[in-house]
């Protein structure tokens, strides 16, 4: 048994307060010597994680997938790639997990599946109008000859989210709709065999002891069913944000709390009205979703106080915890992005080439992960945030197999710079990701050397270390559980808080050292302190009894 077990039993809305660490299966680590990260990878690390000192994995896209857009394109949802092993290596990875005190978040994938779904593959065989096709948005297109799109909708990913179809004798038919790629064909949640479909595969997922769903693109399942064009500022969104997700979501919450020990929904709902987006959150809908505003923001204090405010006045009526996430992998990791001009996080600005000052994004993102330690809610690590790892921005073109990049033409870098596979020992590739000899999936820098966990893990400087070291703190710290939170009056430029009577957390983000505020301990700092001063782009965890 590891070291956090006897907390579950005390800890019955563990949700609240948990420390999530995401784990990208194919980039953590290579079990089998392929190249390529599996459970039985991620089962022999679990000591790692209990060590790290967090309550619950989310583990992304693991099913039977051609992988077009890593695993987010769903060919079974009740199975296991063999690329990542069986589905026994997920039922062990739950249970071994659980025996180390962790959880199991399962990605649950509803608004589109694969085109190598068995429904897909015989929506396309079947006949225009059968109903084969209506668990699917088939339609015909527009022009004298059906030539153009049925609407003018676009992507997500970019370009046209319609695809044409060739009927059986090969000429031109229907086209379908995919929001994301064209091998992701969008399912119509207008059709009760796509609820019921996805009622069941939650069920399958929580009886085999998940403890919670992170359910991808959660705004997007239902479309206007006239498929209109986008008169945006005019109609409804005919996509986003539609007011039957709500139901579908009451629907889930019943099934999650049919289950003993808290099993939570967790939506990835990116809106950007903030009093919209907390809707979901209401209490018999989903238990948490990832807040997105927090990872967009500037390094800026203003911007982050100002969202840390609003953050905590809009889940309070709800009842729900908020959550803390400075990364996943769909974004720039957080030491590239805090070390450029434009600290923001904004999908439309990505592009190749921005000059970065990683060693000062590096002070940043230690500073920042104390910010984010300290709020009241949940955190979510994206693996690899606990080793400072940087954003691989020179991967070889011709390696890159984001969707997002190949479908942009070759403009946008896409996101396998945050997906590449973690360093563990030694000084050089594969750093103990695969066997030596084996080559990654994606390629991994030559300079990881001391970002490994090997090394990391002997330096009470590391970045490794101040995570071990703050989550340790987190856990024993009562006046971090809660939702208690206040503002001190501080310096400008500087955000300093309470949590309790005993707990308080400062970040210097001015353009000067700072003097802490009374105190009788310090319990941790992202950089050494001078005397009292808090260096710039630094934080501390203060104690007074
Ligand atoms: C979500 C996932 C992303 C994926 C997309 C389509 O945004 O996080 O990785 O590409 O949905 O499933």
């Amino acid at each position: 048994m590891g070291q956090n077990s006897s907390r579950q039993p005390e800890h019955p809305a563990w949700w609240r307060d948990a420390a999530i660490y995401q784990v990208y299966p194919r980039s953590f680590a290579d079990g089998n010597g392929d190249g390529t990260g599996d459970l039985a990878g991620v089962r022999s690390r679990l000591p790692y994680l209990a060590e790290l000192g967090v309550d619950a994995i989310w583990v992304n896209p693991w099913y039977p997938s051609p992988m077009a857009d890593g695993g987010y394109d769903v060919a079974d949802y009740r199975d296991v790639d063999p690329l990542f092993g069986t589905l026994e290596d997920a039922e062990n990875l739950i249970t071994e997990a659980l025996a180390h005190g962790i959880r199991t978040i399962v990605d649950i994938v509803p608004n589109h599946v694969s085109a190598e779904h068995p429904w897909f593959r015989r929506a396309l065989a079947a006949a225009p109008g059968s109903p084969e096709r209506e668990l699917f948005h088939f339609r015909p297109g527009r022009g004298p000859d059906g030539e153009l799109p049925p609407n003018d909708w676009e992507s997500e990913f970019g370009g046209c989210p319609w695809t044409r179809t060739a009927d059986p004798d090969g000429t031109p038919g229907e086209w379908y709709l995919h929001l994301f790629a064209t091998q992701q064909p969008d399912l119509n949640w207008a059709h009760p065999q796509v609820r019921s479909e996805h009622v069941s595969i939650l069920r399958f997922w929580f009886d085999r002891g998940a403890a919670g769903v992170r359910i991808d693109s959660a705004a997007l399942l239902v479309k206007d069913p006239e498929l209109p064009d986008f008169r945006k500022g005019v109609d409804p969104h005919p996509f986003t944000d539609r007011e039957e997700l709500h139901e579908i979501y009451r629907s889930w919450r019943r099934i999650a709390d049919s289950y003993p020990g808290e099993r939570i929904l967790v939506g990835e709902v990116w809106l950007p009205d903030a009093e919209r987006f907390t809707r979901y959150l209401r209490r018999d809908e989903l238990h948490t979703a990832f807040n997105f505003d927090f990872l967009a923001r500037p390094w800026e204090p203003e911007a982050l106080r100002e969202c840390i405010d609003s953050t905590l006045a809009l889940h309070a009526p709800a009842g729900a915890p908020a959550t803390w996430v400075l990364c996943n992998h769909d974004v720039t990791r957080t030491v590239t992005r805090y070390g450029r001009r434009d600290t923001r996080f904004d999908f439309a600005a990505k592009v190749f080439g921005t000059p970065t000052d990683v060693a000062l994004g590096l002070r940043r993102a230690r500073a920042a992960a104390l910010l984010s330690l300290a709020l009241p809610g949940a955190v979510y690590l994206f693996q690899g945030e606990e080793l400072g790892l940087p954003e691989v921005e020179d991967l070889p073109i011709d390696r890159l197999q984001d969707p997002m990049h190949l479908r942009s033409g070759g403009t946008d870098p896409g996101r396998d710079g945050c997906r590449v596979p973690l360093p563990w020992s030694g000084p050089l590739p594969p750093y103990g990701f695969s066997p030596a000899g084996t080559e990654p999936w994606l390629p991994q820098p030559e300079g990881w050397a001391a970002l490994t966990v090997e090394a990391q893990s002997a330096d009470p400087e590391s970045v490794l270390s101040l995570y071990r070291a703050a989550l340790r703190i987190r856990r024993g710290s009562p006046g971090l559980r809660g939702d208690k939170f206040e503002w001190l009056p501080g310096d400008r430029g500087v955000l300093a808080f309470r949590r309790g009577a005993e707990f308080a957390c400062v970040v210097n983000l001015s353009p000067a050292p700072v003097v802490l505020p009374a105190h009788d301990t310090v319990l941790l700092t992202s950089r050494p302190l001078d005397g009292n001063l808090l260096p710039v782009d630094a934080a501390a965890w203060l104690r007074s009894r």
